[in-house]
């Protein structure tokens, strides 16, 4: 049955609980809160929350710096609250999955403590050590600019350790079996709570070789561990991989068996989207799709515009990455790590036509879409902050002080509140009242890309569009098809198009009541405005009406 490979057709929503909403005004958003917003994100029509790290932790990196990975840090609540809290998503339908942050722990981690402190704690071979500085030291770090270096001296152990990340995020050496059973053990007691899967953060670091090894390599064998565990305890459970990797390397993720990640992020054709909006050729884009097309048969690509880090542009070529640059982030505070850009979607288009076109696109990419909290608000962001906290600022629900996240005087970051995208004119309540509202718009994308399964579970093709500004794909499922197009230039196009179909001479507009017949020569006409997206399902009405039962 379709329904039971739920993650083909879901849209997923990710939040921070810290900056979503504060029930108790001290400043930081909790399960009590977001418990009492699970209404509004049922409305909205999400079916998945993904959440970011929550439990206990120093919050040096916005909680991916976990101190225990067997509790709620008390900022958020109680393990209590969280219980009430899924148990209230699972009343709605809601399904949750958690961030696993297991590459690396907190220095805070009584692991490490122990593991720093004494040569003989079990722990010790839990992280990686050198007793000398290694030549590398200043190589592979993850945030060029600000981190200096992957290896950094500790005085208590009076040794190098590794860290991919920052310097107080200390690598677990995974190919230690006892560190493989803990992260099942992690997992099964998240499970057990009512999750129905994880985002794994920083897959390829996880399953790195020791830095110590004479060669590196990947353990891809171990994905393959962690998936059968998690099957094994709960059968509809899934991994949602973070991989920031090229094409040729998906098949060892997601297993050439599908027997890893069920799900991975698909930053390549991210990359190439923003060049897209940037450029108006869709080429590359084209590109990028056909690149990531063969994927295993229950595998699904997550696919996103925006999320809690930069835009990573590094898989693009220099010229296309100074492109998206000049275009969206052409200042210097507006870029990260020489590679990216830290700003939300809405300030950075700066538009609602083109806004729109993006979003579009994200709901009718091959795959099951990923939004980010205040999207579909279309929130802005602040460059004051420092790096990747530009992009995390709190919800905007209201008008009233905070932007009603909390009746605090502080809150755990500055809520916009100045300028176009301040809290005072974007907010929830006010476009709740709007009809034309982003939030009105995005809850009607919603509710039709949940009535095109299609696009979760079909194949598709690229279509001969005849103007490399207009991206054009045909899916197909069970005798369906939908024709899906998308014009990234500011000026209207019209474009001739085939549809391959023996009921293809009839296209039925799914949202506005501008239907295409074919003419004599069996070909659409299709006048497209700037930036214009249309989503139409082939075949006469009522067969429309009939098909739509699955
Ligand atoms: C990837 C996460 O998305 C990012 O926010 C975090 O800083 C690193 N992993 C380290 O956990």
């Amino acid at each position: 049955m379709i329904d039971d490979l739920w993650y083909k057709n879901a849209v997923i929503y990710s939040l921070n609980v810290g900056t979503f909403m504060d029930s108790n005004g001290d400043g930081v958003g909790d399960f009590e809160g977001l418990s009492r917003r699970l209404d509004y994100l049922a409305g909205l029509g999400v079916t998945c929350l993904w959440l970011q790290p929550f439990q206990p932790s120093p919050n040096l990196d916005s909680g991916y710096d976990v101190s225990d990975f067997y509790g709620v840090d008390p900022r958020h609540g109680s393990s209590g609250d969280f219980v009430d809290f899924a148990n209230q998503a699972k009343q709605r339908g809601i399904r949750i999955i958690v961030d696993l942050v297991v590459n690396h722990t907190s220095d805070q981690h009584p692991w490490f403590k122990s593991a720093r402190a004494d040569k003989s704690s079990k722990y010790r071979d839990w992280y990686t050590w050198s007793k000398t500085r290694p030549k590398n030291y200043r190589k592979g770090m993850v945030f060029p600019g600000v981190q200096k270096s992957t290896w950094s001296y500790d005085k208590v152990a009076r040794e190098w350790y590794y860290h991919r990340f920052y310097k107080f995020q200390p690598d677990l050496n995974v190919e230690n079996l006892a560190v493989r059973t803990e992260i099942q053990r992690i997992m099964g007691y998240w499970l057990e709570l009512g999750v129905s899967g994880f985002r794994v953060d920083a897959v390829p670091f996880v399953i790195e070789s020791r830095q110590t090894a004479k060669k590196r390599f990947l353990h891809y064998d171990y994905l393959t561990e962690f998936r059968d565990f998690l099957q094994w305890r709960e059968g509809d459970g899934i991994l949602l991989g973070e991989a920031n990797v090229v094409p040729e390397e998906d098949e060892n993720f997601y297993g050439d068996e599908g027997d890893r990640m069920h799900m991975m992020f698909n930053f390549y054709v991210n990359q190439h989207a923003f060049y897209a909006l940037a450029s108006a050729d869709t080429r590359p884009l084209a590109k990028a799709l056909e690149a990531t097309r063969a994927i295993p048969r229950y595998a699904q690509w997550a696919s996103f515009l925006r999320n809690h880090d930069e835009v990573d542009l590094g898989r693009l070529t220099d010229e296309q990455r100074q492109c998206v640059f000049e275009k969206f982030g052409p200042d210097k505070k507006m870029q990260l790590y020489g590679r990216g850009i830290r700003r939300r979607l809405a300030p950075m288009l700066g538009n609602r036509p083109q806004l729109e076109l993006a979003y579009s696109l994200m709901f009718s990419m091959p795959g099951t879409p990923v939004l980010r909290y205040g999207d579909e608000i279309g929130m802005g962001d602040d460059l004051t902050l420092k790096e990747r906290d530009s992009v995390r600022t709190p919800m905007q629900w209201c008008e009233e002080s905070q932007g009603g996240l909390s009746t605090a005087k502080k809150t755990v970051l500055p809520v916009v509140s100045e300028g176009p995208y301040g809290y005072q004119l974007v907010n929830v309540e006010a476009q709740r009242r709007d009809p034309n509202s982003m939030l009105n718009w995005t809850e009607r994308m919603i509710r039709l890309r949940k009535a095109c399964p299609e696009l979760g579970w079909g194949s598709y093709k690229l279509l001969k569009t005849g103007d490399p500004s207009v991206l054009g794909i045909q899916f197909e499922w069970r005798n369906n098809a939908l024709v899906i197009l998308h014009n990234f230039h500011e000026k209207p196009k019209s474009i001739s198009l085939e549809v391959d179909r023996p009921d293809g001479r009839r296209l039925i507009n799914l949202l506005i009541g501008e239907h295409s017949q074919a003419g004599p020569n069996g070909k659409h006409t299709i006048v497209l405005e700037g930036y214009a997206y249309r989503w139409f399902r082939v075949g006469d009405l009522s067969y429309v009406i009939k098909r739509e039962k699955y």
